[in-house]
């Protein structure tokens, strides 16, 4: 690890809680759902304990939510062959992308942020030696030119902006490093509470210039709504049903299907298409 990156992040296995991480409405409301959410028998049943949380790359003969949200990374890494140098996991959740990430570099050349403390603690767990710290996207604390690549799954519409963390992700990488990411298009505004507004965009065609305005090559772009969010709602919705026949129609087994029916309804809706993204920093 270099000197620069090791000055701001510990050494240690256990995640770091920065002295200067601040919280904002949007980052503890953030924290209030997913850690909720990942802390419930549904979520981790259906990923299997494995740390992932994540719409998954599902293709044939994938049937497991672990497998396809593993099958997504694989699927953004694998242009980026080798994979090489010191590694950044931008909001890692609890540490299925970091353990994903360690079967190609040393676990000590990763350092993986995430601003939830709780989801941190369960992501050193699945990584001994990667470097856990509590920090927002938005506001890094690295050195500038600290990192070879920089992974985010399924985050940066949360981030307080897109704008913003581009431009930190731009800064904090090497002279030709890639920023590998996947990023959601929405049909309709929803709670700023959630996404902040600046971070909906209407047309596909003014998506590339987020990246190139922060100083990135022309991104590559692949619609991946089927094998991802589509494939994902069709399993979510069966394998609730699967759960709920083998519970029978007590309260809380009718409760936790309905929930996932609800969600699943609402995400159909409202998402419009999935983008995986590859980039470089020239
Ligand atoms: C859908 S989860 C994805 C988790 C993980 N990347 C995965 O694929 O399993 C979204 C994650 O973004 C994190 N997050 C949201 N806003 C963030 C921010 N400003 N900085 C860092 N992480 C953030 C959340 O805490 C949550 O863990």
């Amino acid at each position: 690890m270099s000197e620069s990156i090791r000055e701001s992040v510990s050494s240690s296995h256990q995640p770091t809680v920065s002295d200067n991480f601040k919280p904002t409405a949007l980052t503890e409301n953030l924290n209030r759902i997913y850690d909720q959410g990942f802390a419930s028998d549904f979520h981790e049943d259906f990923f299997r304990h494995s740390g992932f949380s994540n719409f998954g790359y599902w293709q044939p003969g994938i049937t497991e939510g672990d497998v396809a949200a593993e099958n997504l990374v694989l699927h953004l890494l694998k242009p980026l062959q080798p994979i090489q140098g010191q590694i950044l996991d931008v909001a890692c959740g609890q540490g299925g992308t970091t353990k994903t990430l360690a079967k190609f570099v040393p676990a000590e050349q990763i350092t993986a942020i995430n601003i939830s403390q709780q989801q941190l603690t369960a992501a050193a767990r699945h990584t001994p030696g990667a470097h856990f710290e509590q920090m927002s996207a938005t506001r890094m604390r690295f050195a500038d030119n600290s990192f070879d690549g920089i992974l985010c799954i399924e985050a940066i519409f949360h981030f307080e902006t897109r704008r913003r963390f581009l431009n930190e992700a731009f800064r904090v990488l090497k002279p030709g490093g890639w920023l590998a990411l996947t990023d959601v298009q929405f049909r309709v505004r929803t709670p700023a509470r959630i996404i902040p507004p600046a971070n909906h965009f209407h047309r596909l065609e003014q998506y590339p210039a987020f990246y190139t305005d922060a100083g990135f090559e022309q991104p590559l772009i692949e619609r991946a709504l089927k094998p991802t969010w589509a494939s994902c709602s069709k399993a979510l919705g069966l394998y609730g049903r699967k759960r709920r026949q083998h519970k029978g129609f007590k309260p809380e087994a009718m409760r936790e299907w309905v929930m996932n029916e609800m969600r699943c309804r609402l995400y159909d809706a409202v998402i419009q298409d999935y983008l995986l993204v590859w980039v470089r920093k020239p």
